[in-house]
């Protein structure tokens, strides 16, 4: 079974995954016409999606999934939506509960509404691990129940359970992906490894909360794009799928890791107080994607030294970031280590 559409309308594009996505679209699918809709958040960055702009078949429109009549304008002319849309960093959502309420669980319900008023082929979002919340043993089926312990993770489960009614209630086309954490070319350098390495770069120390101890399957972003893809073209409606590699590595690994590759000491790295309610592991059983017949292909090994590379070579995309309010969140996000 292969799906093929006109026009796709990809929300949140302007950021990492999603322009990500939006690169192996436009390399391998030429011929989809693709519409991103972006808010442009601090996140979200026109310089991940320059080398489309005034490309055939690609448009850019910069706001808001939360916008009623906007989306609905946008939705009349394409025949999916995939949904990247999202804020998406659990520290800030410790500190801006709402935003994530506003944008994860009503920015989802607009875009369900539009998808079945116009009686699209599909609706996928993308979701995320953390739904399961933290998992001590074993690993996460699709069939396990929500679980989610931060507002981040909360509100993308609201909007799983919003999505999901659309589904039972009016026949919404739906998939949904649950992704672990990727990581790669692209990424706001507030999340766990473009911290890390950015800071290194410039000698600065490597935070990690508590004891560095807490488990996560990184997976470098163009196979989770790639999983992405074949989820939207060949998976049968109404299916969610783990997407990860089922590794586990602890954040003290990855820093280690990040300062091996960049020959710099270890003694950059800094304990500093814990977030709170961390979630101390995720995993995923991936048998189900696996089964249609994608895997990863990038080791961890390599997709970080890819990606160390990426941000050395790429200053002037991400210093331009850490600068102004990027440092009044640092400094009220990253504290000293009582012991
Ligand atoms: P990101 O923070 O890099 O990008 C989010 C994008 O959404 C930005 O371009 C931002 O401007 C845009 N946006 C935010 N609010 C919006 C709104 N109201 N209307 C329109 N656009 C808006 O995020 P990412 O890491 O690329 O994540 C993309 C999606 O994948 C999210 O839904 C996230 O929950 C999910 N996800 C991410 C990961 C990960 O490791 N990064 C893992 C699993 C799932
Ligand atoms: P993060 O990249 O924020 O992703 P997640 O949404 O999975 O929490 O964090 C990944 C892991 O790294 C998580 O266990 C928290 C930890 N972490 C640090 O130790 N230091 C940091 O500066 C950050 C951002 C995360």
């Amino acid at each position: 079974m292969s799906r093929s559409f006109r026009s796709l309308l990809v929300a949140g594009a302007a950021g990492f995954i999603g322009s990500n996505f939006v690169r192996l679209l436009r390399r391998t699918r030429p011929e989809v016409e693709v519409v991103v809709l972006d808010k442009l958040t601090y996140a979200g960055n026109l310089a991940n999606l320059a080398e489309f702009e005034r490309t055939p078949g690609y448009r850019f429109v910069h706001g808001d999934i939360c916008d009623v009549a906007l989306v609905d304008q946008l939705a009349a002319d394409v025949d999916a939506i995939v949904n990247f849309a999202a804020e998406t960093h659990v520290d800030r959502s410790l500190m801006d509960p709402y935003a994530f309420i506003e944008t994860d669980v009503r920015g989802t319900a607009v875009l369900c509404e539009a998808a079945r008023k116009h009686r699209h082929q599909v609706m996928l979002l993308i979701s995320t691990d953390e739904v399961y919340g933290e998992v001590r043993e074993g690993r996460s089926k699709e069939t396990d129940p929500f679980r989610p312990r931060s507002p981040y993770s909360a509100s993308k489960a609201a909007s799983e359970h919003i999505a999901m009614a659309y589904a039972e209630s009016f026949g919404l086309p739906l998939l949904v992906t649950r992704s672990s954490n990727n990581y790669g070319p692209h990424q706001y350098p507030e999340k766990l490894i473009p911290v890390l390495i950015t800071n290194a770069i410039d000698d600065r120390p490597l935070p990690l909360y508590n004891d560095g101890s807490a488990v996560r399957d990184y997976l470098f972003v163009e196979d989770g794009c790639r999983a992405i893809d074949e989820i939207l073209f060949d998976a049968p409606i109404g299916a969610v799928y783990n997407v990860g590699t089922g590794a586990e590595t602890t954040g003290l690994q990855v820093a280690e890791a990040v300062l091996d590759i960049m020959g710099k000491p270890r003694s950059l790295i800094e304990f500093v107080a814990d977030r709170p309610g961390h979630d101390y592991r995720y995993a995923l059983d991936i048998s189900r994607v696996t089964e249609l017949g994608w895997e990863p292909q990038v080791s961890f090994a390599e997709g970080l030294e890819r990606t160390v590379r990426w941000y050395v070579e790429h200053e002037g995309w991400w210093r331009p970031l850490k600068s102004g309010e990027y440092w009044d969140y640092y400094r009220r996000n990253y504290r000293p280590l009582v012991s």
